[in-house]
C-alpha cells in the first residue's frame, strides 16, 4: 500500500523558551524533525509533508535539506490538530493511499510500532496508536469497547471517571487519505480550548460505521518534547539507547556513560573507544580502530588499525587510513591520511593528503589559509616531516623527500629531497652572562 506521511511541526512550543521552531532543536545532532523523518522512512512513504507554522521557513529548509520531494505547508494560524492535518489536504489530493499522521516533536516512536499500525489497517478504517501511561496527566483518554475505540476525550474535555482512563493517545493516525480529509471535514470546535481535534475524527468514523481501533506502544516511545527538560532528556535516552546498541554490536565502550553519539554514528564490531569521546554527525570509526580518550570527532572516517587520541580532533573531511596514527593535540580538517602514517603529536593537518608510510614530526602546521583562500598541501609517501614545520600551502612534499625540523616550507620539495629552511644558529662565546646582567641593571634602574 502507498504511504503519505504528515507530520505535525506548526506548535509554537512556547515552553522551549527559543527563537528557534521547536522542531528545530537537536537529539543527537539532528533535529527533531528529522528523528520523526527517519522514522517514518519505514514505511518508504510516497509523500511527505511536513505542516510548519511557527518559524515556517526555518522548518522548510530543513525539510527541504532531509528529503527534497518533501512539502511543506503553512498552517498560519495553529487551531488545533485536526485543523493540522487539513492543510495537507491540498498538497495530498491526487495521493492514493494511506496517510500517516505523526508529531515531529515525538522522536522515538519506534520502526517496529509504525508497522503495526500499518498491519490493523488491514482490519480497521482508522487506526491510532495508544499507551498505557503511567501517570497519565494531561493526554487524551481512550474509550475502548473490546478492540473497538469508540471515542478519544481530551482531558480539559473529560469527565472524573474518563480521567481516570490510564490508556492514552500518542497522536498517531493511520487512515486511508479520502477517508482522514472526509472525517476532518466533519470535525467542529466546539470544545474546552475551541480547538479542532484530530481526536474528534474518531467519533464520527464510528458514527459513520466506520471501525476503529487502537494499537499500543511502549510509553518511552511516546515521549514528546516541550520543554529544554524534556530536550535533555530525550538526548539522555537516544544516548542510553544508542550506546546500548553498540555494545550488543561488539563494540568495547570503555566507560559507555562517558561516550557520546549522533544520531548516524557508525562503529564496526571490535573497534575500542575509551572514556570521554565525543561523536558529532557524520563519522564512521571501522572495525578494529581504536579512540582514545577526550577525542572529538565529527564527518570523518577512521578505517581499521588506525589510533585516535588522547586528546585528539578529528574534523570534517578527515580520513584515516589503515593503521594510521594520531596522537593527542592533534587535529585534522579535510585531509587524508594513507596508510601506516603518523602524526603523533601537537599538530595541524587541513586542506592536505599525506601519503603512506609518512611521518609528520611534533608540531607541524599546514600553514593552508591566508585570509581569504584556503590552500592545499600534498605530502607524498614514506615522507619525514621534521618537527615544527610549518608547510605553507599551497606546497607539496614529494615521496621519501625530508624536512629539516624547524623549516618554514615555502616552495616545493622534489621527491628524496631534504629542505632545509631556518637560519642558521650563531653561538656567541660568554654572551650569555653578559646580556643577563645587562638585563639585571636595566630593571634595577626600572625600580630606582
Ligand atoms: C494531543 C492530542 C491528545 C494526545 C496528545 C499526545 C488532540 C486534540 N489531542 O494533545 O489526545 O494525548 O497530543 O501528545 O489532538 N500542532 C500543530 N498545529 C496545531 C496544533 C498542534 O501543528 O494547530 C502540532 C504540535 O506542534 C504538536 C502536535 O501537533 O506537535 C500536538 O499538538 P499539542 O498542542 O501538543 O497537542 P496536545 O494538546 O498535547
Ligand atoms: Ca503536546
Amino acid at each position: 500500500m502507498s504511504i503519505a506521511l504528515v507530520l505535525l511541526a506548526a506548535g509554537k512550543g512556547t515552553r522551549m523558551n527559543s527563537e528557534m521552531p521547536k522542531v528545530l532543536h537537536k537529539i543527537a545532532g539532528a533535529p527533531m524533525l528529522a528523528h520523526a523523518m527517519r522514522t517514518g522512512a519505514v514505511l518508504a512513504p510516497e509523500r511527505t509533508v511536513v505542516v510548519a507554522g511557527h518559524g515556517a521557513e526555518a522548518v522548510a529548509l530543513v525539510a527541504a535539506d532531509l528529503d527534497e520531494t518533501s512539502d511543506v505547508v503553512l498552517q498560519e494560524d495553529q487551531l488545533g490538530t485536526a485543523h493540522a492535518v487539513d492543510q495537507a489536504r491540498g498538497a495530498l489530493a491526487d495521493f492514493n493511499g494511506d496517510v500517516v499522521v505523526l508529531y515531529a516533536d515525538t522522536p522515538f516512536v519506534r520502526d517496529e510500532t509504525l508497522q503495526r499500525m500499518i498491519d490493523a489497517r488491514q482490519t480497521h478504517h482508522l487506526v491510532i496508536l495508544g499507551f498505557e501511561a503511567a501517570d497519565p496527566k494531561r493526554y487524551g483518554r481512550l474509550m475502548m469497547d473490546g478492540e473497538s475505540l469508540e471515542r478519544i476525550v481530551e482531558y480539559k474535555d473529560a469527565t472524573e471517571a474518563e480521567r481516570a482512563i490510564t490508556f492514552c493517545n500518542s497522536g498517531l493516525v493511520a487512515c486511508d487519505r479520502a477517508m482522514l480529509f472526509d472525517l476532518i471535514a466533519a470535525v467542529g470546535n466546539d470544545n474546552a480550548s475551541a480547538e479542532y481535534y484530530l481526536t474528534d475524527i474518531v467519533e464520527i468514523a464510528r458514527a459513520r460505521g466506520l471501525s476503529v481501533t487502537a494499537v499500543a506502544c511502549d510509553e518511552a516511545e511516546t515521549l514528546g518534547v516541550n520543554s529544554r527538560a524534556d530536550l535533555a532528556q530525550a538526548e539522555a535516552i537516544f544516548q542510553q539507547t544508542a550506546r546500548a546498541q553498540l555494545l550488543d554490536l561488539g563494540v568495547t565502550l570503555a566507560a559507555p556513560e562517558t561516550v557520546f553519539l549522533s544520531y548516524d554514528t557508525v562503529i564496526g564490531r571490535d573497534a575500542e573507544i575509551e572514556q570521554n569521546v565525543v561523536f558529532g554527525p557524520g563519522v564512521t570509526v571501522e572495525s578494529g580502530a581504536r579512540i582514545r580518550a577526550f577525542s572529538h570527532l565529527e564527518g570523518c572516517h577512521v578505517s581499521g588499525g588506525a589510533v585516535v587520541g588522547p586528546y585528539a580532533r578529528l574534523r570534517p573531511g578527515a580520513e584515516l587510513a589503515e593503521n594510521v596514527h594520531v596522537g593527542n593535540f592533534v587535529e585534522i580538517k579535510n585531509a587524508i591520511l594513507g596508510e601506516g602514517s603518523k602524526a603523533n603529536h601537537l599538530t595541524y593537518i587541513g586542506d592536505a593528503s599525506v601519503g603512506k608510510n609518512t611521518n609528520i614530526g611534533a608540531g607541524t602546521i599546514t600553514c593552508n589559509y591566508d585570509g581569504v583562500f584556503k590552500h592545499r598541501t600534498e605530502i607524498g609517501d614514506n615522507v619525514f616531516i621534521g618537527s615544527d614545520t610549518m608547510l605553507v600551502a599551497p606546497v607539496s612534499v614529494g615521496d621519501g623527500a625530508m624536512t629539516a625540523t624547524g623549516a618554514v616550507i615555502t616552495r616545493d620539495v622534489d621527491p628524496g629531497a631534504l629542505a632545509i629552511a631556518r637560519a642558521k644558529q650563531d653561538n656567541k662565546p660568554g654572551r650569555a652572562k653578559k646580556l643577563m646582567d645587562m638585563l639585571k641593571a636595566r630593571k634595577a634602574r626600572v625600580r630606582n
